[in-house]
């Protein structure tokens, strides 16, 4: 993946500043997100989180700042023959966007149709319903249209056409909004899953704290029109800014560390479980395990 050369990241914002009718959202927000990172994206609602993604992805013309993405100056146009920076990202953006009138198989077409348009149509259609099946999706769900899906399902569709490119960066705005704590947590074991198979760096927008906690690398707060902090949920935790305690240490967030450290109980017991049955299982089938502790 191309990375910033001075700073090893796929995404650098410097001192970005957006403005509606002289009403500033930004105001000199700096962030780095690393490579192969899944980064959360907090604060509360009108921040300006949703206008800081258009901003990276060159939706949204900022007053002043510096956006590169993996490592292209996103306020200069792109040289002849390099490939196009936005065919290198995939976006799920709030509320899903898909076209209505097209089926899910065919809203995947679209970026594939916009950035390949020489792709047969039966290579196209077998890509796009790799990438349904890819999202989690049964097969059927590509001939079905969006007004057909559950919101869950909609959200997966969303999801397979921002894969629809095989892409280094993916976008995710609210993913988890309006899903039941289970078609959540599936979505967050989804996201999971695809960040390390396919080593993408995501850029997830979320309220949800037990996405944060379960399958955030790091976390970064927006308030006071800036990025106020990035770090782990212990180092914010650390912090005593009045909305990080409020939103880490408030009922819910609470609700949500409980949750996070029974499931790593429940894995340490797993674990050790696991171990237990091998020990017992003889000697030959340790060491199996164990090479180092095997005799010569
Ligand atoms: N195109 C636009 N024109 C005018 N104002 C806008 C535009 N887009 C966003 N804003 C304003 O910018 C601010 C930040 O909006 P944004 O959508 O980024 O918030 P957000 O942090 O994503 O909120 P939420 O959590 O509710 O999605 C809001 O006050 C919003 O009204
Ligand atoms: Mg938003």
């Amino acid at each position: 993946m191309s990375v910033d050369p001075k700073t090893d990241c796929p995404i650098v914002v410097k001192g970005l500043t957006n403005a509606f009718n002289g009403f500033t959202v930004h105001d000199n927000l700096d962030l780095e997100v690393k490579r192969g990172e899944i980064i959360g994206v907090v604060g509360g609602s009108g921040t300006g989180k949703s206008v800081l993604m258009r901003s990276i992805i060159g939706l949204q013309q900022p007053v002043s700042g510096e956006i590169r993405v993996l490592g292209h100056p996103m306020d200069e146009s792109q040289e002849e023959g390099e490939i196009d920076i936005r065919s290198r990202w995939g976006v799920l953006f709030q509320g899903g966007a898909l076209f209505s009138t097209l089926t899910v198989g065919e809203n995947v077409e679209v970026p594939l149709k916009q950035f390949y348009p020489e792709l047969g149509d039966d290579l196209r259609r077998e890509i796009a319903q790799f990438k349904v099946r890819l999202s989690g999706l049964p097969d059927d769900a590509a001939l079905k249209y969006p007004s057909e899906l559950s919101g869950g399902m909609r959200k997966r569709a969303g999801l397979a056409r921002a894969l629809a490119l095989d892409p280094e960066l993916l976008f995710l705005d609210e993913p988890t909004a309006g899903l039941d704590p289970i078609g959540a947590a599936a979505f967050d074991s989804l996201t999971k899953e695809l960040q390390e198979t396919l080593g993408l760096t995501v850029f997830l927008i979320t309220h949800d704290l037990d996405t944060l906690y379960e399958i955030c690398d790091r976390v970064a707060v927006i308030a006071d029109k800036k990025v106020i902090a990035v770090g782990s949920i212990a180092e914010l935790l650390a912090l005593d800014h009045p909305w990080i305690q409020e939103y880490f240490n408030g009922p819910r967030g609470r609700a949500a560390l409980t949750t996070h450290e029974r499931g790593e109980d429940e894995a340490a017991e797993e674990a050790a479980a696991a171990q237990a049955a091998v020990d017992a299982s003889g000697p030959d089938h340790a060491a199996l395990d164990k090479p180092a502790d095997r005799e010569p």
